[in-house]
């Protein structure tokens, strides 16, 4: 019998999630002994397969692509942010079959750049590239940090003002963004998973502090070359966002606040 607590991350596909290997990392820091799985569902199936892990004792999920909106759907009730986002990437059983939906994307996020890229975001003027659900997720977290403005940008100019309107912060064309307007951008759009590069002049880059892509690896590679080459001081990919929301998952189910800053490095290094 396995009496370690269990954890797992629901996707599909879900075999390169670096999430294990992340949360291992964390229960080290802890001196804890866990089991964190990956657990690949069906398409349409992730409430059988969530419900069938929690009978079985499963401690905590997350939840990755495709599943975020399935789980925001399944969970019986909704964090503030997870009910700002629309979308839920951690599970958290209350008892009494009753479970929790988080979404710890966002804060990830801004540890990440507070912490680990050490760059503020208060007083910063910060421009957002792309309107999609992930947007969603982290503009209210970035606003809780005092920002001096946001900016939404995005190919589809009517989801930008949708977003916009509904958060109130500002909205900007593509074509149109001001040159050395922003300290902080954040590229959110899928465009670099097919190799796209937002349609934005070089000159935007002129002022900016730290250029920020929501993926890791490869796909962020031609936005961030882009923006080293057109100014910007320093760049991140999403790699400490992953980290960053993974350490608060553990926290809401453990207790335990990992330090994120060494594990980043060790992730970088597999
Ligand atoms: P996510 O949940 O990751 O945000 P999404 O909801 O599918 O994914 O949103 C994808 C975002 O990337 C959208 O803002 C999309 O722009 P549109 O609203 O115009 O579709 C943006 N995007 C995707 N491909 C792009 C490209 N080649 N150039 C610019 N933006 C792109």
């Amino acid at each position: 019998m396995n009496l370690k607590p269990r954890y797992a991350v629901f996707g599909n596909p879900v075999a390169h999630s670096k999430s294990p290997q992340i949360h291992q990392e964390f229960a080290k820091q802890e001196g804890a002994d866990i089991d964190y799985g990956r657990i690949c569902a069906d398409i349409g199936g992730f409430a059988e397969a969530a419900a069938r892990f929690f009978a079985e004792g499963g401690q905590g999920a997350n939840v990755t692509l495709p599943f975020k909106v399935d789980a925001y759907n399944w969970v019986d009730e909704h964090s503030e942010r997870a009910l700002a986002a629309g979308a839920v990437n951690t599970v958290i059983p209350l008892g009494g079959g009753r479970f929790l939906g988080d979404n710890t994307d966002g804060v990830g996020m801004v540890q990440d750049i507070l912490k680990a890229q050490n760059v503020g975001i208060a007083g910063r003027n910060i421009l957002i590239i792309g309107a999609g659900g992930a947007v969603r997720g982290v503009v209210p977290v970035l606003q809780d940090e005092k920002p001096a403005g946001i900016v939404i940008a995005n190919r589809t100019p009517e989801k930008a003002r949708e977003l916009a309107g509904r958060f109130g912060v500002q909205t900007a064309l593509l074509s149109e963004l001001p040159a050395d307007g922003f300290d902080i951008i954040i590229n959110a759009s899928s465009g670099g998973l097919s190799g796209e590069l937002p349609d934005i002049a070089p000159e935007v880059f002129g002022k900016c502090l730290l250029a920020y892509d929501m993926v890791y690896g490869k796909e962020a590679e031609p936005f961030l070359r882009f923006a080293r080459a057109s100014g910007a001081v320093q760049t991140a990919d999403g790699l400490g966002m992953l980290v960053g929301q993974a350490a608060f998952s553990y926290q809401l189910w453990r207790g335990f606040a990992p330090d994120i800053v060494p594990v980043i490095r060790t992730i970088k290094e597999l």
